[in-house]
């Protein structure tokens, strides 16, 4: 059966090859149906992705996690999105309890201040609600693209999640900033207004900056921290990325 383990990753990258972005879509959201889900945080390349499934109809659910720290801009373009495609966006959010605790004990913006305390409030605002987002799931669509990161440079585009036992797909892993940018142009796809104010990955306000040229993708986020530390816990499963 597909979609349980490494072995499926292998036959799926295989079935894909020499495939189209939307004739790999096409085949995996077929195939997994009403399992297969796709995460968009309404940046440059999620935004492709959700055109491409709204225009396929491709029975994919779209869902974000509001952590309640995003941009106006992001919040702006999550509307603009729901008024183009007329398409529902499931919001998950971080579990009040938790949050409320977290908040009384270390403050507000406590992710400045150490490691520990940044990856309570990733984990609390991202990780859980993601975990909700993907239970029982078997496909989960990213917009990660190898241009975002170094150790997104050797992924393939297809991966299994141990952690939260999910095929991960990225259907665009392989696409550069321009290739984006031409998309976004010629279907006239809404899009984040921040992009064009030097901001490259968009994450929570707090935590996301602009870069400046020449300066790397992830530079903007979480500046504060060494870059080893740079991953927010959604994509930690990365590292097990199958080679062909
Ligand atoms: S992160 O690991 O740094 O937070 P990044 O911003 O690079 O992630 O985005 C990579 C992919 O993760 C996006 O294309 C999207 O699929 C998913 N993602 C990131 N943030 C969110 C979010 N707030 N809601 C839903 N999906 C998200
Ligand atoms: Fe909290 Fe910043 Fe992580 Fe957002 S990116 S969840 S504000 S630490």
């Amino acid at each position: 059966m597909i979609g349980s383990n490494q072995d499926s990753v292998e036959e799926i990258l295989l079935k894909i090859s020499g495939l189209s972005e939307t004739e790999s879509l096409k085949l995996l959201a077929t195939q997994f149906q009403e399992a297969s889900v796709f995460s968009t945080s309404f940046s440059f390349e999620d935004q492709v992705i959700t055109d491409l499934l709204v225009k396929m109809q491709l029975p994919v659910e779209i869902f974000t996690l509001d952590t309640g720290r995003l941009f106006p801009e992001t919040y702006s373009t999550w509307v603009q999105t729901l008024e183009k495609y007329n398409t529902r966006v499931t919001a998950y959010y971080p579990d009040a309890t938790a949050l409320q605790e977290f908040v009384a004990e270390k403050g507000p913006n406590s992710f400045y201040e150490s490691v520990e305390n940044r990856k309570s409030c990733c984990h609390i605002r991202k990780v859980e609600p993601l975990q909700r987002a993907l239970k029982g799931k078997k496909l989960w669509i990213t917009g990660i693209r190898s241009e975002h990161s170094q150790n997104r440079n050797d992924m393939q585009p297809v991966e299994w999640d141990a952690v939260n036992q999910v095929l991960k797909y990225h259907p665009l892993l392989h696409w550069t900033t321009e290739q984006v940018k031409e998309y976004i142009r010629q279907n006239n796809v809404p899009y984040n207004p921040l992009h064009d104010k030097g901001f490259v990955s968009i994450g929570c306000a707090p935590c996301t900056r602009a870069v400046r040229p020449g300066e790397d993708f992830r530079a903007g986020r979480w500046w504060w921290e060494d870059s080893s530390k740079k991953e927010c816990g959604l994509h930690v499963h990365e590292e097990a990325t199958v080679k062909q």
